[in-house]
């Protein structure tokens, strides 16, 4: 089958495409024939090992991945395809059906066929969405519902959504007013529309205005794209507020700093832990017409060097996408 590797970390050229043995599924395993994946930021940090953050974390990331060279040559950890074959112990999908999920730090996606067992993070597509759509539902999906979930986001809450445009934070507007909360996102001008669309009740522009100075205050403050900090938002934080972090060593010592001391908190854990319990949420938000995956830009699997350049510019808005074979729904 074809794949997309690499043997060293490195920028977006260590990426090629190569022929590998498909992968045949074990009693408990589904193979799948994936239709989409979606290029994540994840996926780019790791294939540099995590450089842009700074040599502590370049060598813990290193130590999960693979100490010289990456012990995964395939990344990915988003699909959407249809089960080719099936392990004899598989009860929930049959051959033909169509699903998507993730694989999360076990990668493997960019590639034509992937084994998957049947009780990890996969359910079957939402009716009536591409498989491209659906390859885009669960890397937003899943991290924005892990970190609602760790503030606790419950009906009525205000909470303010920074970065609120990326695959995070386009999920996490979408899942708050889900939670019933009132939500402010900010993102940049060429962004505003779409944050209506997704059902933000405020917009700010932060290119106009900044949220720490127009007297506002939230019980939840997100920062969904790892650009703001706890102290730059504290002050628009009401007391007992929470500040959500997605990003940064400095994050995880003050969410145990702040969890003994002060009223305001920063919630930080890693790695985040999903269910396929979450990802059938998504899929059923999906069918109810309260989620949608925003896809920027989508690609065809060869052109993954472009498509991990472009998601490098931290500029995307929600996903990027690549396409293997067939689009049908
Ligand atoms: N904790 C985890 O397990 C985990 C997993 C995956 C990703 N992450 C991290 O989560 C973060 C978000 O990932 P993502 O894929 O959602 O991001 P993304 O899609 O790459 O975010 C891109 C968006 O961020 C906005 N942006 C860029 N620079 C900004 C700035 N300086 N200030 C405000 N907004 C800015 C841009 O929108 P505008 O033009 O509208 O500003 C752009 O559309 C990353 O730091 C990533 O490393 C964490």
């Amino acid at each position: 089958m074809r794949a997309v590797v690499y043997d060293r970390y490195g920028p977006p050229d260590v990426l090629r495409l190569e022929e590998v043995e498909r992968p045949a599924p074990r009693e408990d395993e589904l193979l799948v024939k994936i239709h989409a994946t979606a290029v994540t930021r994840a996926d780019c940090a790791t294939r540099e090992a995590n450089r842009r953050s700074g040599l502590l974390v370049t060598l813990i990331s290193r130590s999960i991945s693979g100490i010289r060279r990456p012990r995964q040559r395939i990344l990915g950890s988003e699909m959407a395809g249809v089960v080719e074959a099936i392990g004899s112990a598989v009860r929930n999908f049959a051959v033909g059906d169509h699903v998507f999920g993730s694989t999360g730090f076990r990668f493997g996606a960019y590639a034509e066929f992937i084994c998957i067992r049947e009780n990890a993070r996969i359910a079957h597509k939402p009716a009536g969405i591409s498989f491209e759509e659906a390859a885009a539902v669960c890397d937003g999906g899943l991290n924005a519902l892990w970190c609602l979930r760790l503030a606790d986001l419950g009906k009525g809450q205000r909470i303010l959504i920074y970065g609120a445009s990326g695959a995070i934070g386009s999920a996490g507007v979408q899942l708050a007013k889900y939670f019933g909360a009132d939500v402010t996102a900010v993102c940049s001008t060429k962004n505003l529309e779409l944050m209506g669309a997704l059902g933000a009740h405020r917009v700010i522009d932060y290119t106009q205005e900044d949220f720490t100075r127009n007297g506002q205050t939230y019980d939840v403050i997100f920062d969904a794209v790892g650009k703001h900090s706890f102290r730059r938002s504290k002050g628009s934080l009401r007391p007992g507020g929470k500040y959500l972090a997605t990003d940064g060593l400095r994050n995880l010592i003050l969410a145990r700093w702040t969890s003994r001391f002060g009223d305001k908190r920063v919630m930080f854990s890693i790695p985040p832990r999903y269910t396929q319990q979450d990802v059938v949420l998504l899929k059923e938000l999906i069918e109810a017409g309260d989620f949608r995956a925003v896809i920027d830009r989508s690609y065809p699997l060869q052109d993954i060097v472009e498509a991990a350049r472009y998601v490098e510019t931290e500029q995307k808005t929600g996903n990027v996408v690549l396409t293997i074979g067939g689009q049908e729904t």
